[in-house]
């Protein structure tokens, strides 16, 4: 996919900067010239190191402190901005730590946008808000309209889908009551080339055939896209004023079988599994 500037020379506020899918968002943001303010928890963890060293960082990125329970850092953070990406988010199965920081972070980033008067806040929510609905008919496509059933991803204890949808709808809600600009993005499993230097959780799904922790393969698909391309939609989304509601990010559905033949292609020397 590729993009043409349209809104250089503004300051954006990418929350979460140092994760997989945010340090993508803030390279492409840098390069096409905006100032970026990123959220982080910790400026100085050298797991952020990263940010510093891409092009236009030095003068354009600044590193702010910020959590989502804590609704002035992110106010700071957001504070003198045109724009919002709001990227951070717990990335676990456990409803506690899910949950509660998915909504109120949700909440906190549109209200503060609010505040500040922001052109627009891009959020970055997941395929999981969508598809999860044992109740839909095998011959409905699944688009934007579709969100996941929550009965079933608690019953499942799916809380991972669980708190994407709670906080997906908790921002929709709060950008309606305060008159906030609002668009999303639902990607489906992102890879790619890590710019951070730590493994996230979609990495794993792939670490693990390379690893040799899995010795075989489930008989299912599931839609991939790169991070690239997840990053400059949320770009494209934000600096395309007619841009409205919700944006499946899923450009290919591969089944297991054709994952682990393109890995073994690619990396015959690991343990990938046959079957
Ligand atoms: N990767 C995928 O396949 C995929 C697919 C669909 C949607 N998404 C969505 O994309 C977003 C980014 O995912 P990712 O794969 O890039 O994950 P990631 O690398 O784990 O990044 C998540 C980021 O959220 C931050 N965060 C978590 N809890 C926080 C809190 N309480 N306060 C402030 N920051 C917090 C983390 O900061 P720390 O470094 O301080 O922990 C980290 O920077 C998430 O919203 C995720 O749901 C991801």
């Amino acid at each position: 996919m590729h993009v043409e500037s349209v809104a250089s020379g503004q300051t954006v506020c990418v929350t979460g900067a140092g994760g997989f899918i945010a340090s993508w968002i803030v390279k492409h943001l840098l390069e096409r010239g905006y100032t970026v303010k990123g959220t982080v928890r910790n400026p100085d963890d050298p797991k952020n190191a990263h940010l510093k060293e891409l092009g236009g960082a030095k003068e354009r990125l600044t590193l702010c402190r910020a959590d989502l329970l804590d609704f002035q850092s992110l106010k700071e953070a957001i504070n003198g901005c045109d724009g919002v990406f709001h990227t951070a988010s717990p990335m676990t199965n456990d409803p506690e730590q899910m949950v509660e920081p998915a909504v109120k972070g949700a909440k906190n980033v549109i209200i503060a946008a609010a505040e500040d008067k922001v052109r627009r806040v891009v959020l970055t929510s997941s395929i999981g808000a969508v598809y999860m609905d044992p109740k839909r008919s095998r011959d409905v496509v699944v688009d934007e309209s579709c969100w996941s059933d929550l009965e079933f991803c608690k019953n499942t204890k799916n809380w991972y889908c669980y708190g994407k949808v709670v906080a997906e709808k908790a921002a929709w809600e709060m950008a309606k009551e305060k008159g906030v600009d609002l668009v999303v993005v639902n990607p489906s499993l992102v890879f790619g080339h890590l710019l951070q230097p730590t493994i996230n959780i979609s990495t794993l799904h792939i670490l693990k055939y390379l690893t040799g922790s899995a010795k075989t393969y489930a008989n299912s698909v599931h839609a991939y896209v790169h991070a690239n391309d997840v990053a400059l939609a949320h770009i494209l989304i934000y600096e395309t004023p007619s841009a409205s509601g919700r944006y499946l990010c899923a450009p290919h559905v591969l089944h297991r079988g054709e994952v682990v033949q393109i890995l073994y292609r690619l990396f015959p020397q690991y343990p990938i599994p046959t079957k």
